[in-house]
């Protein structure tokens, strides 16, 4: 089986098993400012989680491309990657532990025919607030899976959420304990990794391939609560179940990296068999994979938030190709992205449309620091210390990953620490997380009851701009934080204080009424049919949440397309306030408004 067979063959056991099958998130998720990009499954999910209804029912399924910056310096190992698909399924508050650890086990040694005796599992050991789980040991000895194979854990190995343990979760966050399942790969233990080999020794024997997560808990400001529904969060690395059914060690033997090893081996006139090369060329496939999705999914280089992960991995990619002596890593381009898009042109069909610009933003970026590396190179010859310090600016200035300085340093016999380097970088980041709104383009910063308010306040601006200035209004962006809303629209000049007051005191009046706000489940045509605003009608699925202010039927004052969440009654915003009317760009204004009760 392939990888593309073992995405497919997934999709389709759950679809059977009364999953559906959702469209994935892109890499930048939509509507989540908290992170900069979809890291798992489950992150598109988190409101329907913590117990909002999902259009497309209770259990669902699909495959994510994913992207975790905290493994760029993990790769060069058998198994860590930056970008990889997670295979996910969910309960949405539907079925829990003994369906998915038997649905789990049974693609595992049915579909996959992988071999029960090399699957180890581990489960939750239990703390002070939480017991252990003895629910899915006592499930996974059922299904053949003997003692010595079943290993208990604390919470920094089996227990899920998206900061951590229970203790680094922020109030609100869902979480739970996990059950993994590890493929044993039979290679030689190292004592380096410790005295013993067991599931989670990072000698490379033992890989996980599915991680079942039962998310019943949410944080609280004491502890953990249980949440008004039991969730399953499973999460499957396609890439290493592929690993597992090719009985392969090296992910980059796999079929979904291998090609790209050959080109990388042609253009570089090298061999991967060669440890001394081994590395270079798995960081040029993971990163320049990654690239490639990125800039699929809109990311382009650039000096903030995704456009520096994605110059990131470009340049550290130009960088190793130098330790192949490629010069400026365009002849690997033209050889790597072909090889990309045809291992996923199947699942993934838009690459193959986008392959000339992700080509041509891919090479302007490696000739722009081709050019600079070279003048990079005489500054680091001609200054006599290097710290950590000159290491950052040389980083700012030439674009010099900190590894490359490291690495040229090291050269010459000197040493540096890498402490300050990492000082002045987390400088650098704060700096440009604290100037990146920019990046809002939509969404809400959280579900708190403030942001809650001003998002039901939003969709009552947007019906009041349509009613005080005309229907051509449309929603541009939207961001609310706990403290205002911003809401972007087009709309040729500015507002007048005649149109502001009017626009204010209907919303007032609205609010006022204490009108119910309600959602229906409907079809995206019958719910453009009903009136309802629906701007980015590409992303919605067939079933949409309808969003009503007023009577659902006749008289409503605002129908929208939205996953919420809202207030349930209007007069839950107390009062409404527009704070600046200003322009955001050429032919689109900017609102910014508060609520108070
Ligand atoms: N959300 C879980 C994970 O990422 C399944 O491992």
């Amino acid at each position: 089986m392939t990888s593309s067979d073992i995405r497919k063959a997934y999709i389709s056991f759950f679809v059977k098993r009364g999953h559906k099958e959702i469209t994935p998130s892109p890499l930048v998720p939509e509507n989540d400012p908290t992170t900069l990009f979809t890291s798992s499954g489950m992150q598109p999910l988190v409101p329907y989680l913590l117990g909002e209804k999902h259009p497309q029912g209770t259990r669902l399924v699909d495959s994510q491309r994913s992207f975790r910056a905290q493994d760029i310096e993990e790769v060069g190992d058998n198994r860590h990657t930056t970008f990889f698909e997670m295979l996910g399924n969910w309960s949405l508050g539907d079925y829990f532990k003994k369906e998915q650890l038997t649905w789990f086990f049974e693609f595992l040694t049915k579909v996959l025919k992988l071999d029960s005796n090399k699957l180890y599992v581990s489960v939750f050991e239990g703390n002070k607030d939480i017991p252990r789980d003895i629910e899915s040991a006592s499930i996974w000895k059922n299904l053949g899976i003997s003692d010595d194979r079943i290993f208990y854990y604390p919470a920094s190995k089996n227990w899920w959420s998206r900061s951590g343990p229970p203790e680094k979760m922020p109030v609100g966050e869902p979480g739970g304990p996990s059950s993994e399942v590890f493929y044993d790969f039979g290679t030689q233990h190292s004592n380096a990794f410790g005295q013993k080999c067991h599931p989670n020794c990072d000698c490379g024997r033992f890989i996980e391939i599915g991680n079942s997560v039962f998310m019943e808990y949410k944080k609280t400001e004491s502890g953990v609560e249980k949440l008004s529904q039991k969730n399953v969060d499973f999460g499957g690395g396609l890439e290493r179940l592929t690993m597992a059914v090719a009985s392969e060690p090296d992910i980059f033997k796999t079929d979904i990296f291998y090609p790209i090893i050959n080109q990388i081996e042609k253009t570089s006139g090298k061999n991967y068999i060669d440890n001394l090369n081994k590395k270079a060329m798995r960081v040029i496939a993971d990163h320049l994979k990654a690239s490639i999705f990125m800039i699929a999914d809109g990311v382009l280089p650039s000096n903030k938030t995704q456009g520096y992960t994605l110059r990131r991995l470009i340049r550290r990619s130009i960088v190793y190709c130098k330790d192949l002596g490629i010069v400026n890593g365009v002849d690997i381009i033209r050889a790597v992205v072909p090889a990309v898009v045809n291992i996923y042109k199947d699942y993934y069909s838009y690459l193959s449309a986008k392959q000339q610009q992700i080509t041509l933003v891919l090479e302007e970026e490696a000739l722009k620091f081709s050019k600079t590396l070279e003048k990079g190179l005489r500054e680091i010859e001609k200054t006599e210390k290097i710290d950590g310090k000159i290491a950052f600016k040389i980083y700012e200035t030439f674009g010099f990953p900190w590894e490359m300085t490291q690495e040229l340093v090291h050269k010459r016999g000197d040493t540096i620490d890498r402490t300050e380097f990492e000082r002045e970088f987390e400088k650098h980041k704060q700096l440009s997380r604290s100037t990146s709104s920019g990046m809002f383009k939509g969404g809400l910063a959280d579900h708190s009851v403030e942001t809650t308010k001003l998002h039901t306040a939003t969709h009552l601006l947007h019906a009041a701009l349509r009613k005080v200035l005309g229907v051509h209004i449309s929603q541009k962006g939207s961001h609310i934080t706990d403290k205002r809303l911003r809401f972007d629209f087009s709309h040729p000049q500015k507002m007048t204080n005649e149109e502001i007051k009017t626009v204010e005191e209907l919303i007032n009046q609205q609010i006022n009424k204490n009108l119910p706000v309600t959602f229906t489940i409907m079809s995206y045509k019958d719910a453009v049919a009903k009136g309802a605003l629906a701007f980015f009608s590409e992303k919605y699925q067939d079933k949409v949440k309808v969003y009503t202010i007023g009577p659902a039927n006749a008289g409503w004052f605002s129908k929208e397309v939205c996953g919420g969440p809202h207030v349930d009654f209007t007069s839950k915003l107390g009062s409404f306030r527009i704070i600046k009317e200003e322009s955001a760009a050429s032919g689109v204004r900017r609102i910014y408004a508060v609520v108070n009760n």
